[in-house]
C-alpha cells in the first residue's frame, strides 16, 4: 500500500497555529477516543512548548465503551487530566468547561482565560467548538483590549475560546495507523486504495470485533481469509457485476462508510495495551 505523507503539510499548519498559540494560554487538543493513541501529532507537542495543553478525547458514542473505560483508569492512574465527551450528543462538554474555567493561569493575571482547539482533520473540532459556545453568540472582537483578527467567545465565567481550530495534519509511518486515521476519517481515503483499505479495515475487525462484523453483515463465519469475508459481504449485499462478480468498490465504499457512521459497532482501534 503506497502512503503519501507530506511533511510540507506539517510546517505550513505549525506557522498558521504558533501565531495563535502566543494569544491563548491553554490548548485544547482535540482527539478521536476511538484512536486514542493515533489520533495525536506528536510533533505537535515540540511545538506547544512549555504552553498548558489539555486532551479532550471526543466521539465516545463511536468508541468501544470497554476500551474507553480501560483508558480513563489508565490517565486517572498516571494523573492527567483527560477528558471524553460526545460533542453530538452534548455529553462530557461541561466537565471541560468547569475545568477551564477553575485553572488559574497564574502568567496572565487580571484577565480571562484564553483557549484554543487543536486536533487533526474530522475529530470533530468544529462540532465541539459549537457545541461548548452555543449559549453564548458574544464575539468579543470589538471589545477594547481585545484587537485580534481571529475571534473570541466567551464561553463560561471567564473563559474565552478561539472561534477557529487549529487544524494539524495526521502523522502516520505505517500501514496499521494509515487504515486507522482514514477509516475515522482523518486521512483522505483517496490517500490510500479503498479497496485495498476496507480489506485491511475488515481485517481488523475480523481480529477484534468479529460478532459486530457478522452481525451487521449477517456472516455465516469469519474463520476464512479477509478476502474471502469481503467477498461474502459483497455478495450479503447484492454487490454484484454482471456476470456474477463482487462488485468490490463499492463493497468497499458501504465498509468504510458504515465503519465512519458507526453502524458496524462501536469500535476503538487503540487500547491501553497497544501503548
Ligand atoms: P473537524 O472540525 O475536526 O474537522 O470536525 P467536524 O466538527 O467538522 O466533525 C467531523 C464529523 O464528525 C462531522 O460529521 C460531525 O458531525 C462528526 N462528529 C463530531 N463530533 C462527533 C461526535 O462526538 N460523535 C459523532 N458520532 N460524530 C461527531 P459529518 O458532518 O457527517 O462529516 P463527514 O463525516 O460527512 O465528513
Amino acid at each position: 500500500m503506497n502512503i503519501q505523507w507530506y511533511p510540507g503539510h506539517m510546517a505550513k499548519a505549525t506557522r498558521l497555529i504558533k501565531e495563535d498559540l502566543k494569544n491563548v494560554d491553554v490548548i485544547i487538543k482535540l482527539l478521536d477516543a476511538r484512536a486514542v493513541i493515533r489520533s495525536e501529532n506528536k510533533d505537535f507537542n515540540k511545538i506547544i512548548n512549555q504552553k498548558k495543553s489539555i486532551k479532550v478525547f471526543n466521539k465516545t458514542d463511536l468508541a468501544d465503551d470497554n476500551k474507553t473505560a480501560e483508558w480513563i483508569k489508565y490517565f486517572k492512574d498516571n494523573n492527567e487530566d483527560v477528558f471524553f465527551v460526545d460533542a453530538l450528543n452534548k455529553k462530557g462538554l461541561n466537565d471541560v468547561v468547569n475545568y477551564l474555567n477553575d485553572i488559574k493561569v497564574n502568567f496572565r493575571a487580571n484577565r480571562e482565560v484564553r483557549a484554543m482547539v487543536v486536533g487533526i482533520p474530522n475529530v470533530g473540532k468544529s462540532m465541539f467548538i459549537n457545541a461548548i459556545t452555543r449559549k453564548s453568540n458574544a464575539r468579543t472582537g470589538n471589545k477594547p483590549g481585545v484587537t485580534l483578527s481571529k475571534q473570541w467567545i466567551k464561553v463560561k465565567g471567564e473563559f474565552y475560546l478561539l472561534d477557529t481550530p487549529g487544524v494539524l495534519p495526521p502523522k502516520f509511518d505505517n500501514i496499521e495507523d494509515g487504515v486507522c486515521l482514514a477509516s475515522i476519517g482523518s486521512v483522505k481515503e483517496t490517500i490510500l486504495d479503498r479497496e485495498e483499505l476496507a480489506l485491511k479495515l475488515i481485517e481488523f475487525l475480523i481480529d477484534k470485533y468479529p460478532n459486530d462484523l457478522i452481525n451487521r453483515y449477517k456472516l455465516d463465519s469469519v474463520d476464512k481469509l479477509p478476502l474471502e469475508v469481503y467477498e461474502d459481504i459483497g455478495r450479503k449485499r447484492g454487490f454484484l457485476l454482471k456476470g456474477g462478480e463482487i462488485d468490490y468498490l463499492r463493497t468497499a465504499v458501504t465498509v468504510l462508510d458504515e465503519f465512519k457512521n458507526g453502524n458496524i459497532g462501536k469500535i476503538s482501534f487503540d487500547g491501553v495495551n497497544d501503548l
